[in-house]
């Protein structure tokens, strides 16, 4: 049977310092063979147009974008702005935002609705904390049908193309940077990939690609993206990592 090709986004979040160093990262880590597999790079907004130039066989992606189209938003970022500088992929409702921002459902919901009408892959970020996760797995399973719904809410009405929509599963507590962080188990992440694989095919009649973040690095990759529930990984600090995420790279893509 064929398999399909494996999706790693790369995260770098408000990192690194300067233009000419997102420039250098771009140069090192954006380069993927044409048919290896699918390459996303997220740098920080002003930096998209000079990262842009230097990929090479990889998508530009944003890691956030407003829900409103234009207008009186300061500091706001449109999918139609997007559009035009050339991005093809967003990172929707990240616990970061989540937690710092106060973003809630309803807000990634109105974003992911405006992604996907302009066109966007969206890669929306789902998870949950770790007092739920501490109560087992089917109160996770709740929590995290919960929020899928309530952010993928409306979307049948907008024909949408189903590779558009591809879900992250990031628990909260995996992230490398969440206090007293714990590794999540592969078995636990292709048990929750294949949950909102099933919730989306229920509801919404596809199955759409699900990748599992938190901490991954190149000695523990392959463990989460041979699970076959599990299309690929959404990367953050190892993606900052040069040679450390080339080696990822060939792990996820060989
Ligand atoms: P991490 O970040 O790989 O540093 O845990 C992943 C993410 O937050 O998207």
């Amino acid at each position: 049977m064929l398999r399909m090709k494996k999706l790693i986004v790369a995260n770098w979040k408000m990192n690194p310092k300067t233009l000419s160093e997102a420039v250098s990262l771009a140069r090192k880590t954006g380069v993927v063979k044409k048919g290896a597999g699918e390459l996303v790079i997220c740098p920080p907004y002003p930096f998209l147009s000079g990262v842009q130039k230097v990929l090479n066989g990889a998508a530009l992606g944003a890691q956030d974008m407003s829900e409103n189209t234009e207008g009186p938003h300061t500091g706001e970022v449109s999918a139609g702005i997007l559009k035009s500088v050339g991005v093809s992929y967003v990172i929707l409702g990240h616990s970061e935002r989540r937690s710092e921002l106060g973003e809630n459902d309803e807000a990634v919901n109105g974003k992911v609705l405006q992604a996907l009408k302009a066109g966007l892959r969206v890669v929306l970020c789902i998870g949950e904390p770790i007092e739920i996760r501490k109560k087992g797995l089917p109160s996770a399973s709740s929590f995290v049908k919960k929020q899928l719904l309530g952010c993928v809410a409306g979307i049948e009405k907008l024909g949408l193309k189903k590779k558009n929509l591809i879900l992250a599963y990031e628990p909260v507590w995996a992230i490398s940077t969440s206090k007293n962080r714990r590794n999540e188990t592969p078995d636990d992440a292709a048990f929750m990939a294949s949950l909102i694989k099933t919730i989306v095919r229920e509801k919404f009649y596809f199955t759409p690609r699900v990748l599992y973040g938190g901490s991954v690095g190149e000695k523990d990759v392959r463990d989460f993206v041979s699970q076959k529930e599990v299309d690929g990984t959404l990367v953050g600090a190892a993606s900052l990592r040069a040679s450390e995420f080339r080696l990822l790279m060939g792990k996820v893509f060989e």
